[in-house]
């Protein structure tokens, strides 16, 4: 059975805008740093914000272990990340976390295929990080609107993945959807058996993914970003459309507690 956790205050180290609408936050607690996986989130209380009732998830970016700290990229979009963009260095935030699940890692896995649209990128440096540790093959597929909104590719180069970018203005890498240069790509792929895909996206691209993987026989795994309430089960208030009945009977999974990763083929984009 899993144990409530407790929010935690947590210090804040730095808080930086990083593109024209994209903040990196760093944060301050080991326990956390120490436990969370890829895929994982926190539920982010912002108190300097009277008007937000509810806690706002943001999958865990990275961790540093032996330092204690773990970071958060969140694209300002409302009232909860404008609130988020004015906290300081020196502050401290109310979190809950590690919540939910991990991208999962196989020992059978010979290629991950990571594929992010927009701030969808969020969660797959922490995954990477693992992945790096294990010697896995990794390519990167990411997509954005223009060039100016990319985040995290010095990260990337660093860590030597196979990085492939599209923009829809075509200022950088292919130009359109990501799904294109990796339909190409998996069309060639020699291993696909020890090839997975994990995907996090904006929903038109998870809907075509999911048409992609079954044409081209490649698993893939997609973190959703339903909007949620209380971030642990007890709300219902992000319920994911499944395309089977679950064992109990239920047509919905909830995304804070069965996921937010689930394999892609089990869930449905049509509502
Ligand atoms: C598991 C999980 C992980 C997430 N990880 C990240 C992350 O790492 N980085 C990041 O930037 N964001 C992430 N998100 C999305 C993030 O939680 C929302 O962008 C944030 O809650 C918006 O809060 P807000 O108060 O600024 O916007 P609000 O004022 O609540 O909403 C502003 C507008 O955005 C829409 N909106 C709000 N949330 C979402 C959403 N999830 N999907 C689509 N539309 C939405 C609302 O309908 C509204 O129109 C994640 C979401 C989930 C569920
Ligand atoms: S957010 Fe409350 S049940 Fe998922």
């Amino acid at each position: 059975m899993k144990t409530l956790k407790k929010a935690v205050v947590v210090p804040v180290l730095a808080n930086v805008q990083v593109t024209h609408d994209t903040w990196h936050i760093t944060l301050e607690d080991k326990q956390i740093a120490h436990d969370s996986c890829g895929g994982q989130f926190v539920n982010v209380f912002v108190p300097q914000n009277n008007g937000v009732l509810w806690r706002r998830p943001f999958g865990i970016h990275t961790t540093d272990p032996d330092k204690g700290v773990f970071t958060l990229l969140y694209k300002q979009i409302g009232r909860g990340t404008t609130a988020l963009t004015t906290v300081k260095a020196g502050e401290a935030l109310d979190i809950l976390g590690p919540l939910g699940n991990c991208f999962t890692h196989t020992s059978d896995l010979k290629e991950a295929i990571i594929v992010a649209g927009g701030i969808g990128i969020a969660p797959f440096p922490l995954f990477i990080q693992h992945l790096v540790q294990h010697s896995v093959k990794i390519s990167v597929f990411y997509g954005a609107r223009s060039k100016i909104d990319f985040c995290c590719l010095d990260f990337f180069r660093q860590t030597g993945v196979n990085l492939h970018l599209a923009t829809e203005d075509g200022s950088s890498g292919h130009k359109g959807f990501i799904t294109a240069p990796l339909l190409a790509y998996l069309q060639t792929l020699p291993d696909k058996p020890g090839a997975r895909i994990y995907v996090c996206g904006p929903t038109p691209m998870l809907a075509k993914m999911k048409e992609l993987c079954r044409d081209t026989g490649v698993p893939a795994e997609v973190s959703v970003e339903t909007m949620m309430g209380c971030g642990f089960g007890a709300c219902m208030g992000c319920p994911v459309p499944l395309e089977n009945p679950a064992s109990d009977g239920r047509l919905y999974a909830l995304a804070c507690k069965d996921g937010p990763v689930f394999n892609l083929e089990e869930i449905r984009f049509d509502e």
